[in-house]
């Protein structure tokens, strides 16, 4: 996620916002930059790279003002590069704007602007905003501000400066965080908390679509119809590392909370008018024809989430899929030709294996899609199609967020190339589409009921090994909920398919024996009761995931874990979050490391 920091005072603004930025490092970030009121002019400095290298720029510039706004920029829309990071300055250069979120109507209303003779510099949804307030701007700034905001859609938190008001400045947020610091003699903004902890403990929440005006000695809060709204203060309590996690324990925490806002984010602004739009792959139907088989290609958690792909992309595109782990793919000689898309999946875009992978599909003449999570990765530089994550940076190095959102958007593409070739009817992918964006409130539901979960796992981490059971779909999730236990509890545990376990494996239940059953596939309920029965006559102990509607597994399980009503097809990208929740308990009862695990690291760069 971007990092905003806003300054207004007698200290010299530069080395409160840059300090203030490295506070917000941890959100991850590959730009960074400044917008200062030096002397009479507003200077703007920014840059690609580390904020060291923003701090080198800077100071040859000898930046004195004692008002201005900063930005780490995390990139969704264009690469990271000095032109595209933030401030954006409006076209007379008298307005800069930082941003974080994401502009869903960016596109529209940089064609009307451009209309107005506005000319864009960069491939930033945010350049929009900068000059969208200069075109509201008669003097108020203020109402500049909320003009521009009315007209924006999807998400914000917004730091604006301008020219003629050297002794002031506005921000404003919606569905991005953003806090008002309250000092003495000064004030601040900030995306997170951790930023101006050092300067004040007192801050304004800001709520959705509040726009907030400080002086140096002065702040006024309003409401989107412009009424001013009187405010509590808070008063921070937290040190600044529970404060980098917004008051969660562990990063991993936070980021399963941030899962229903990062599929939003992710679905929101690639459906438009109630159909799917990805501008982002090229893929047209005339491709289609050339393509009789695709191959997706991962490790580790995208892995697990490029198998509930195959079975997405079969059922709606009706395409074969196969599915190769990438460090297997590129030694086994793969059979590839210029007559398959080859769909690359990875949250940091820099898995070596994936990316030689990627290399070797190309080096067969396929055509590579790949759906990553870091903007201007070296998988999205060398892919044909990119399809981002818009999941934010992922600090644990176990994936939660980061996998929801994969699945989300394989459910795009599949549909996606579904619509192109027909494979699907217009009125089953409007329905799914409507109930994929009812999927972020079904998780918010999932989220706030972790008793039980936690509960579970307090009776049971001293489990030697524990087994994950599926059928279709919930088999594919099995895979990525053992993987979950096992890299941050270190129990050992494996996925089986549930009518494989007779096979063989069954031999290893034993009284006392865990094993956790997805159900989520109404086709296969009946099988998975029958496995349920099977394993619990030989004495497990067995913890079922299934929608609520599902009441015949309460009379099967040990203990039922209850997710919202959502069609069994989607039904993945919410039954994956209580195994994550899972993991979680286990691993702080065993006393883990959650967010470091012994052995790991985020980015498997090396071979
Ligand atoms: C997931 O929890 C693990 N950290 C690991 O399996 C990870 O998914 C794998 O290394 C692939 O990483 P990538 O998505 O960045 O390519």
């Amino acid at each position: 996620m971007c990092g905003i920091v806003g300054y207004i005072g007698d200290k010299m603004a530069v080395p409160v916002l840059i300090n203030g930025l490295k506070k917000l490092e941890y959100r991850g970030y590959d730009s960074s930059g400044v917008a200062i009121f030096n002397n009479s002019d507003l200077d703007v400095v920014k840059c690609k790279g580390r904020l060291s290298a923003l701090e080198e720029k800077v100071i040859p510039k000898s930046l004195n003002g004692m008002v201005g706004i900063g930005h780490t920029r995390w990139a969704t829309h264009g690469e990271p590069n000095d032109i595209n990071s933030h401030p954006h300055i409006s076209k007379s250069g008298n307005i800069a704007v930082v941003h974080n979120g994401i502009i869903e109507n960016y596109m529209k209303l940089k064609e009307f602007l451009q209309e107005k003779g506005f000319k864009f510099i960069s491939e930033t949804d945010t350049e929009v905003v900068a000059h969208l307030v200069e075109y509201h701007y008669r003097g108020d700034l203020v109402k500049a501000v909320k003009d521009t905001i009315e007209e924006l859609e999807g998400s914000y938190a917004l730091g604006v400066i301008c020219k003629f008001h050297p002794d002031e400045f506005v921000a404003a947020r919606k569905d991005s965080p953003l806090i008002v610091g309250l000092g003495k003699g000064e004030n601040f903004i900030a995306s997170d908390i951790p930023a101006i902890l050092e300067h004040t403990r007192d801050v304004y929440i800001l709520e959705d679509k509040e726009i907030v005006h400080l002086k140096k000695d002065e702040v006024k809060i309003f409401n989107i119809l412009g009424a001013e709204v009187k405010k509590d203060v808070f008063h921070v309590s937290w040190d600044v590392a529970s404060a980098e996690k917004s008051g969660y324990e562990h990063f991993m925490m936070k980021e399963m909370c941030e899962e229903p806002k990062v599929i939003r984010d992710t679905i929101n602004p690639r459906i438009k008018d109630g159909k799917i739009v990805l501008d982002d792959i090229k893929i047209t139907p005339g491709d289609l024809e050339n393509i009789d088989k695709i191959f997706i290609v991962a490790c580790g958690t995208a892995y697990h989430a490029g198998v509930v792909g195959k079975y997405i992309i079969e059922k709606f595109a009706k395409i074969p899929v196969e599915t190769d782990l990438a460090s297997e793919f590129r030694y086994r000689n793969p059979l590839i030709t210029d007559r398959n898309l080859v769909i690359i999946i990875s949250q940091s875009g820099e898995t070596i294996d994936t990316l030689f992978a990627l290399r070797e599909s190309k080096k067969r003449g396929a055509r590579v899609l790949s759906i990553v999570n870091v903007v201007g990765s070296s998988i999205a530089r060398e892919s044909d199609d990119v399809l981002y994550t818009w999941a934010g940076p992922e600090i644990a190095v176990a994936s939660t967020k980061a996998y929801n959102t994969q699945l989300t958007a394989l459910y795009l593409v599949a549909l996606d190339l579904a619509c192109k070739q027909g494979s699907i009817d217009e009125e089953t992918c409007t329905r799914i589409i409507d109930e994929m964006r009812e999927l972020p409130s079904a998780l918010e539901k999932v989220l706030a009921d972790k008793a039980d979960i936690q509960k579970f796992a307090s009776e049971h981490y001293n489990a030697k090994s524990i087994f994950f059971i599926g059928r279709g779909l919930d088999y594919a999730l099995s895979m990525e909920g053992s993987l979950k236990l096992k890299e941050i509890s270190y129990i050992h545990s494996e996925a089986y398919a549930g009518g494989e376990l007779k096979h063989g494996t069954i031999a290893l239940i034993e009284k006392g024996t865990l094993v956790i059953c997805p159900m989520t596939q109404d086709y296969l309920l009946e099988k998975m009761i029958s496995n349920i029965k099977e394993v619990k006559a030989r004495g497990a102990v067995v913890m079922a995931i299934t929608q609520e509607k599902n009441k015949e597994v309460e009379k099967a399980a040990d203990i039922v874990i209850k997710i919202p009503d959502v069609d069994s097809v989607l039904a993945p990208v919410t039954a994956i979050t209580p195994m994550q929740l899972f993991a979680y308990y286990m691993a702080i009862e065993k006393g883990c490391d959650v967010d470091k695990p012994r052995n790991l690291a985020k980015s498997v760069t090396v071979e």
